[in-house]
C-alpha cells in the first residue's frame, strides 16, 4: 500500500468513528500527518511506537540495516501535527453537549481550554524527531486522533453491550479487563482501576474521556456532573484534574494511557489492513504491542 494512501485510509476510519455529529467528510486531523517520505512510497513493514523520538528512529534504522524497514508509525504527535493538536480539542465540545452540557457553556470552555494547550504546545521544539527522520532519511508517520476515535467508539459498544448504569465502578474495570490491551498492562502492573469513588457503588451514567487531542477543561466536571454524569472513564487524569473530579463528587476509573492508545492503534491497523485486503508486518516498540482482532 502505498503511504499516502494508507494515510488517507487511516484519517477516513478516524472520520467514521468520530463522536462528532458533522458531516463526516469534513472531518480533517490537525493532530496526524506524513511527517516526513515520499507519499508515493510503498508501505509493507512498519515500526510502531506510542512515543517516537530520535533514540526509538536510531533503533528503526538499525531494524532497517538488519532486515529491511519502510515505515516508521507513532501514535502521539510530533511535527506539525504536534503543533496542530489544539485544533483537534474542537470535537471536545461535542462530548460535552453529548453529556448535556449547553452549547454555549462547553464551547466558552474547551475554547478556553484550547487557547491553553496551544499556548503550551507553541514554545516546545517539535521538529526535533522529524529532523532526525530526515537525517536518517527514514519515512514517519503519525496517528493520533484518528486512533483515539477508535478507543472512544470501541469502548462505547463495549460499555453499552455488558453495562447497565447500576453496575458497580468494579464491573466497570471488570468490563474493561475483558479486553485484551488491559489484560496486558495488569500483567505489569498499569490496568485499569478506581481511583475515584467507592468501587461498590453504582458507576451511574458514564462518560469517556478517550479522544479530543488532550485532557479536557477542569472546570467542565462540575457542569458534568450537573448534567447527570457519575463516572469518568479516562485514558488519564493529571493531579489538578483528580481534584476538581473529586470536588465535583465524580467518581473516576483510570482505564490506562499506553493500553488505551495500543488499543487505539490495533482497532486502527486491522480497519486498514481489512478494508484494503493487505497485511502489514509489525514490529512493536515504544509501549506499543500488535493485538489483531477478527
Ligand atoms: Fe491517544
Ligand atoms: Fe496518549
Amino acid at each position: 500500500m502505498k503511504l499516502l494512501d494508507f494515510y488517507n485510509q487511516a484519517v477516513c476510519c478516524g472520520a467514521a468513528a468520530d463522536p462528532r455529529r458533522k458531516d463526516k467528510r469534513k472531518i480533517s486531523f490537525s493532530d496526524s500527518a506524513i511527517l516526513y517520505g515520499d507519499p508515493k512510497l510503498q508501505v509493507k513493514k512498519i515500526m510502531v511506537g506510542i512515543d517516537i523520538e530520535v533514540g526509538d528512529l536510531l533503533l528503526a534504522d538499525r531494524v532497517r540495516q538488519r532486515e529491511g524497514l519502510d515505515l516508521v508509525l507513532a501514535h502521539h504527535p510530533e511535527g506539525k501535527a504536534y503543533a496542530g493538536l489544539y485544533k483537534v480539542m474542537e470535537l471536545q465540545k461535542d462530548l460535552l453537549e453529548q453529556a448535556g452540557v449547553k452549547k454555549e457553556s462547553a464551547a466558552k470552555l474547551i475554547d478556553d481550554r484550547i487557547f491553553e494547550v496551544e499556548r503550551g504546545v507553541l514554545p516546545q521544539n517539535h521538529t526535533r524527531p522529524v529532523d532526525a527522520a530526515r537525517i536518517l532519511d527514514l519515512p514517519f508517520m503519525n496517528l493520533h486522533t484518528p486512533a483515539d476515535n477508535q478507543v472512544h467508539r470501541y469502548l462505547e459498544d463495549t460499555f453499552k453491550k455488558n453495562i447497565s448504569r447500576k453496575c458497580s465502578l468494579e464491573g466497570v474495570v471488570k468490563a474493561l479487563n475483558t479486553i485484551e490491551e488491559y489484560r496486558i498492562a495488569g500483567r505489569f502492573d498499569t490496568g485499569p482501576r478506581v481511583i475515584l469513588g467507592n468501587p461498590k457503588r453504582p458507576a451511574g451514567k458514564i462518560m469517556l474521556e478517550m479522544t479530543g487531542g488532550t485532557e479536557g477543561p477542569k472546570d467542565a466536571f462540575e457542569k458534568i456532573y450537573r448534567a447527570g454524569i457519575r463516572t469518568l472513564v479516562s485514558m488519564h487524569l493529571s493531579e489538578g484534574h483528580l481534584k476538581k473530579a473529586r470536588e465535583a463528587n465524580l467518581n473516576v476509573v483510570i482505564a490506562g494511557h499506553i493500553s488505551s492508545d495500543t488499543l487505539g492503534l490495533n482497532l486502527l491497523l486491522d480497519k486498514i489492513e481489512k478494508q484494503s485486503g493487505e497485511e502489514f508486518e509489525i514490529i512493536s516498540c515504544s509501549g506499543f504491542q500488535r493485538v489483531k482482532r477478527g
